[in-house]
């Protein structure tokens, strides 16, 4: 497996449809304090430009799920860290990198469903559509991208390659 040359989605193009996304859930959360709960390790690079995008008064919490393993699912999901503050009464906003199968999505919503939080809802950096398993809604979606498996901006390859500020496709080498 390498690299794309070229990135799939740029910086700017990344960080100007942050920007959208930030002045949406602006409007979106206008008098409403905000608890976003960043999935790790994924959302936090996504995470971190998009706060800084929204001007509505917000708390910062984190969730860790750990479900794949290089480029391929392990079949379970495992919740490892939790929110330290309790939910109830929050408008939570998730904040993932990718929503694939959105097998680990749909356990983390599951979590939080009986928290008695006043709402849930889910802005993901990717949506790949075509490798849904588990029906999962996004409120706000970055890009919606065709069934390439994609690191930088926070995505990994075993680890690697989060650091990067584009998306990338990882591409086998014998094509
Ligand atoms: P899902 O449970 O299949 O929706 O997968 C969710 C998690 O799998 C994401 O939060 C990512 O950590 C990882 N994942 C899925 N697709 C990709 C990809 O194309 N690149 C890197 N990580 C991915
Ligand atoms: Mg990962």
């Amino acid at each position: 497996m390498r690299l794309s040359e070229h990135p799939l989605i740029g910086a700017e193009t990344i960080q100007a449809r942050v920007r959208e996304l930030g002045a949406q859930i602006t409007t979106d959360y206008a008098g409403r304090e905000l608890m976003v709960i960043v999935v790790l390790k994924g959302g936090l690079l996504f995470a971190a430009d998009l706060l800084r995008a929204i001007r509505v008064p917000l708390s910062l919490e984190y969730i860790r799920a750990k479900s794949y393993d290089g480029d391929h699912s392990q079949g379970h999901v495992e919740l490892r860290v939790l929110p330290e503050q309790p939910l109830r009464g929050k408008h939570v906003l998730f904040v993932e990198d990718i929503l694939d199968t959105g097998r680990t999505t749909a356990a983390i919503m599951d979590t939080a469903k009986d928290s008695g939080a006043a709402s849930i809802q889910l802005c993901v950096l990717l949506d790949k559509p075509s490798h849904r398993t588990t029906p999962v809604h996004a409120d706000y979606v970055g890009f919606t991208i065709d069934d390439h498996f994609v690191v930088g901006y926070g995505l990994d390859f075993d680890e690697h390659h989060r650091e990067l500020p584009a998306i990338h496709v990882m591409e086998n080498s014998f094509k």
